[in-house]
């Protein structure tokens, strides 16, 4: 069974990491989607978004990572995905997690969403925070992938 994994991702945390190893243990095969909403303004690039995506889960075989601009339904249409992966961190995500899950269910008859719940260790993790706490030169170890964790630092010194 093939699934999609969509998100923002700015950028990528070990709490998304974790939920995209977790479920390419359990699907056929796993889409990491870059969500490309030009109204946001973000950290990275959709373009290093993904470049960061792809080195951290460059040794997990089934899991490709694309990009889309538009609905998210309608890339699930195009590629023939009915599977939506989202982790869930605390009760506080449930309302805007429900909420999209039955849009997206109105838009997509048979777009289902899977909810992984955020281990303990993650459940208060978010690409937020985590840009939050090292613009202000907090340590920010562990909470993201070496390599993000060096690429919001190169971002930080051009601020
Ligand atoms: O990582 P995020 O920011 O919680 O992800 C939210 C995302 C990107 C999955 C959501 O905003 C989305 O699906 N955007 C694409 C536009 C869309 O389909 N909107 C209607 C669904 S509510």
């Amino acid at each position: 069974m093939k699934a999609i994994y969509p998100g923002t991702f700015d950028p990528v945390t070990n709490g998304h990491l974790d939920i995209i190893k977790r479920c390419s243990k359990k699907f056929d095969k796993i889409t990491v989607l870059v969500l490309n909403n030009p109204s946001k303004k973000h950290m990275f690039t959709v373009e290093e978004r993904i470049d960061l995506l792809k080195d951290v889960t460059k040794n997990l075989e089934n899991v490709e990572v694309d990009s889309f601009t538009g609905l998210l339904v309608d890339y699930m249409r195009e590629n023939q995905v009915e599977l939506i992966i989202r982790g869930l961190r605390a009760v506080s995500d449930f309302e805007y997690e429900m909420q999209m899950a039955l849009m997206n269910n109105r838009l997509h008859d048979d777009a289902e969403t899977f909810f992984l719940i955020a281990r303990n260790q993650y459940s208060y993790l978010s690409s937020s925070i985590v840009k939050e706490v090292a613009s202000f030169n907090g340590n920010i170890t562990g909470l993201v992938p070496e390599t993000v964790e060096l690429a919001i630092k190169e971002k930080l010194k051009g601020v």
